[in-house]
């Protein structure tokens, strides 16, 4: 099974099991982690589940689409590494993915 590696807001890493084909929402909100709130449910209006990529491995997820980028700009926590969460999907391509959960707005 492909891991995912999610820091929370206390800096805390904890190693989850990753199943591809779920977004990196639905698998950090999967593992039981409440500081996602992800109030959309994955439908690109919220930005409840901004997160930061680690830079190694901006060129392995999908770029990022219009609406998100239009989502991010509200938040005062963006920056080069954020990504809502929900429009990343998971593939085995990104075992190992880390992430750490955004300062909530
Ligand atoms: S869950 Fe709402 S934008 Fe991602």
């Amino acid at each position: 099974m492909a891991k995912l590696i999610v820091t929370t807001r206390d800096g805390t890493e904890h190693e989850v099991e990753a199943q591809p084909g779920l977004s990196v929402m639905e698998i950090i909100r999967d593992a039981g982690f409440d500081e996602l709130l992800a109030l959309c449910g994955g439908c690109c209006s919220c930005a409840t589940c901004h997160v930061h990529v680690d830079p190694a491995f901006a060129d392995k997820i999908e770029p990022m689409g219009e609406d998100e980028n239009d989502l991010l700009e509200s938040s005062d926590h963006r920056n080069e590494s954020s990504r809502l969460s929900c429009q990343l999907a998971f593939s085995d391509a990104l075992d190992g993915l880390k992430v750490t959960i955004a300062d909530e707005d």
